[in-house]
């Protein structure tokens, strides 16, 4: 077991591209790419997957079960991701939501997660370096 999956739910395939002012200029490659350094001094790859369907992104979880851990952002999935919430609590491994922005500080619709429970840990807000955070995290939390 030596891969970390690294998921990106819809509208995080155009990063760089949406909405520059609120999740900044980074693309998904970058993101992918700075997870892969994060990890690598572990020994571990990143298994990255981007799907805009709620349906692709479960099929994501339940073929790497045998991942050492997990980053997920939802996107707007957080909000009433039902399925998606099963799937990661049939997920046998730790992982993290990471949030670009701070939904908090926007509409209230964002304010709430139905994934966040089942996460070892959420961070939110700290735009791009959050996704190396949660890959840190791992390094340090991992046995
Ligand atoms: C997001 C926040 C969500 O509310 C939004 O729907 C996204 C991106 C973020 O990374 O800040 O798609 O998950």
């Amino acid at each position: 077991m030596s891969d970390v999956l690294l998921l990106n739910g819809p509208n995080l395939g155009i990063l760089g591209r949406r909405e520059p002012e609120i999740y900044g200029t980074d693309t998904l490659a970058d993101i992918e790419r700075a997870v892969a350094e994060e990890v690598a001094p572990r020994g571990w790859r990143v298994i990255a997957r981007q799907h805009d369907c709620e349906g692709a992104l479960i099929g994501a979880i339940q073929s790497n079960y045998d991942t050492v851990g997990a980053i997920v952002n939802p996107g707007a999935l957080m909000i009433a991701g039902w399925s998606l919430r099963d799937a990661l609590a049939n997920y046998p491994r730790p992982w993290l939501e990471v949030h670009l922005s701070n939904v908090w500080a926007r509409e209230s619709f964002r304010h709430d997660s139905v994934l966040a429970p089942l996460a070892s840990g959420v961070i939110v807000g700290l735009g791009a370096l959050g996704y190396r955070l949660a890959a840190r995290a791992l390094v340090a939390t991992v046995a």
